[in-house]
């Protein structure tokens, strides 16, 4: 696997960073996660976008123009056989003396890996459990210190389940690592964006097909007790796409197969992968 880090693409083994870096002692850093299909990068601009929202909100500036990281990133690919993917980006505000003050004059330390990509088959649906937002109140920063996040992911596997879903004040935040759709009466509701949760591209691709294809869905506070009586329950990333939650706490929901509103919508995001394949 061939990765790009401080301006040299080079294999995985060869790449070295100091450990006085502070991504690794302090965690201060953010990072961007992109799946490519066929050598097309999947929604680029949004993935852009939001790690130019990050870096701002952590008050580090981007050593590169998007068209400059849209070069690097375009080259990576070609460089691991422009196939599949999932491209892990990562800035971090550089190496330094450990002191928590930003210091002055040091460049940030950008490293991009590429990850192999699972072909996500048609789901049987999933278990997911439920527990307290432990998290801080700067979620919608896509921060590389993920603690939390590992914790309450683990928490889950240790339970037989695939995601941990975060409640916070009585209310649906998001998954560990994903965004949470749920689907009452009919229509599909996620909670709207704030500090507490990731503005997913995945959950805003579904919003944005769903209303292309008069698919009942809004943006709308979940209250914990709405996941008990939910005819459906998703959750979303660019990993994992759309996956049917089909135990939650050891609950069935619906009927406890995935839903046809999951189908509908699942069909819709594979349509846009393979037209984005063909382009
Ligand atoms: N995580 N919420 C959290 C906390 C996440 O970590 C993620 C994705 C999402 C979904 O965002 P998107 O649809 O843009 O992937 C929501 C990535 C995949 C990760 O950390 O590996």
């Amino acid at each position: 696997m061939i990765v790009y880090l401080n301006g040299e693409f080079l294999p995985l083994e060869e790449a070295r960073i100091p450990v006085l870096d502070r991504g690794f002692i302090f965690g201060d850093g953010v990072y961007e996660v992109i799946p490519v299909y066929d050598g097309h990068l999947f929604r680029l601009e949004a993935h852009l976008q939001r790690l130019e929202n990050s870096l701002n909100s952590i008050k580090l500036t981007n050593p590169f123009t998007q068209q400059q990281l849209t070069d690097i990133l375009e080259n990576l690919v070609t460089k691991n056989n422009a196939g599949d993917q999932s491209l892990y980006l990562q800035i971090t505000r550089g190496v330094s003396k450990r002191e928590h003050n930003f210091p002055a004059g040091i460049e940030p330390t950008v490293f991009i890996m590429s990850n192999p990509i699972e072909t996500q088959k048609p789901s049987t649906g999933v278990k997911a459990i439920t527990h307290n937002d432990i998290r801080w109140q700067y979620c919608n920063i896509k921060a590389i210190s993920l603690l939390p996040n590992v914790l309450l992911r683990n928490d889950a596997i240790d339970a037989g389940a695939s995601e941990n879903i975060l409640i916070r004040d009585g209310y649906v935040m998001e998954g560990a690592a994903s965004n949470v759709f749920i689907v009452v009466d009919e229509v599909a509701i996620t909670p709207p964006k704030s500090q507490f949760i990731l503005p997913g591209i995945t959950r805003d691709l579904i919003l944005e097909a769903m209303r292309e294809a008069n698919l009942p869905c809004r943006e709308a506070n979940i209250p914990q007790t709405q996941l008990h009586y939910a005819q459906e329950i998703w959750v979303t990333s660019s990993t994992r796409e759309i996956l049917p939650v089909t135990t939650l706490d050891e609950k069935i929901v619906g009927t406890g197969e995935p839903g046809p509103i999951w189908l509908k919508v699942w069909k819709i995001y594979q349509n846009y992968k393979q037209k984005l394949r063909e382009n």
